[in-house]
This record gives structure tokens, C-alpha cells and sequence, in this order.
């Protein structure tokens, strides 16, 4: 993460909006209005379907270990499920990231230079969100049935702490992006 991420109104830990500061670097087209735009079903809904079935498992694995915590035992799901789920979440999110890392953003830069600074942005988010994915996946592999109340404990929190990331990095990753795939660009 170079210095450009250190900086509380860019880091995904402190950062409460879309930094105004990139905007002036990003495509304007649809800007802040992508769902609207003409272009969003045929070339964005896929990607956006995508990031709110990780945004919804993140909330539920978030609220059944807050279960757990609570001992809401009959509303919760099977722990073997729970452990399956957060596991899912760390294996889907960690190839998420490096198909955009890899694939998705190098493309995007060679075609719109500007965006130079808003896809770092989103590079430091991904570093972010591997620490916290693995903090995760580290509480999810350490509940065995019959865990104890501090091991649920320790997963809730690594979960909040990835809502909390999670949703900012795809809301913010969405106005970075959208615009790109509506703009028919297919690399
Ligand atoms: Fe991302
Ligand atoms: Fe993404």
C-alpha cells in the first residue's frame, strides 16, 4: 500500500464516503446514477449481482454468529453450515479480488489512464479486506462443534469488521467501475 492510502479520508477503515477528491478522476458518464442508465442491465447487473450476494452472505454470516454469541439456538443454522458458509465467503472473496487484480483492472487502466488513483484505491481496499478475510477464515477454522462462547465471539467481530469494510470497498468500487462496463468497454 503506498502513502497514497494513508490517509484516514482514503483508507477503507475510516473512510465514511466516496473520496470527492477522485472523483474529478473517474469516467463521468452515469456517474453516482449507473442503475439508471441504459447500459446497466446489458453490461453491469452481472457484476453488481455478484457484489450483493457477497454483501447479503457477509450480513447473514455477521447476524448467525451474533446468534451464536446470544445462544439463539433455535433460530440459528446447524454450526457444520455456519463453518461452511464463513469459509465460502474467505474462498469466493480472496478469487473476487484477484481476477480484479489481475485481470479486470489492469485492463481497465490500460484503457482509461485516469483512473490511475481511484483503481489504487481499490488495491488498498483489496489489502485491507485480506487481512480481514483472514481473520475470518483464522476464528471460522478454530470453531469446532461445541465451540465455546469466546470462539463465536471472536468470529461475530471478525465478521462485523468485514461488514463494516466490505460494504464501503463495493460501494465505492461500484461508482469506480460501473461507469467503466457501461461505457461498452469489453477488454
Ligand atoms: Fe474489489
Ligand atoms: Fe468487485
Amino acid at each position: 500500500m503506498g502513502r497514497f492510502y494513508e490517509n484516514a479520508a482514503f483508507d477503507v477503515r475510516t473512510r465514511e464516503m466516496f473520496p470527492f477528491e477522485l472523483k474529478g478522476d473517474c469516467l463521468a458518464e452515469a456517474f453516482g446514477d449507473w442503475k439508471s442508465h441504459p447500459g446497466f442491465l446489458a453490461h453491469g447487473s452481472t457484476l453488481h449481482g455478484f457484489h450483493n450476494r457477497l454483501r447479503a452472505a457477509v450480513d447473514l454470516f455477521a447476524d448467525e454468529a451474533g446468534k451464536e454469541v446470544l445462544a439463539f439456538d433455535e433460530e440459528a443454522l446447524p454450526h457444520w453450515q455456519l463453518l461452511n458458509y464463513g469459509q465460502q465467503i474467505v474462498d469466493v472473496a480472496h478469487s473476487h479480488h484477484h481476477a480484479e487484480d489481475h485481470v479486470y483492472f489492469p485492463r481497465y487502466l490500460a484503457a482509461f489512464p485516469q483512473l490511475e488513483r481511484p483503481l489504487s484505491l481499490l488495491d488498498g481496499d483489496h489489502k485491507v479486506l485480506d487481512e480481514s478475510l483472514d481473520a475470518l477464515e483464522a476464528s471460522v477454522k478454530a470453531l469446532k462443534p461445541g465451540a465455546t462462547l469466546h470462539g463465536w465471539e471472536r468470529s461475530r467481530d471478525a465478521a462485523e469488521q468485514l461488514q463494516q469494510i466490505i460494504h464501503r470497498h463495493l460501494d465505492d468500487e461500484e461508482e469506480i467501475v460501473m461507469p467503466v462496463l457501461i461505457n461498452r468497454y469489453e477488454g
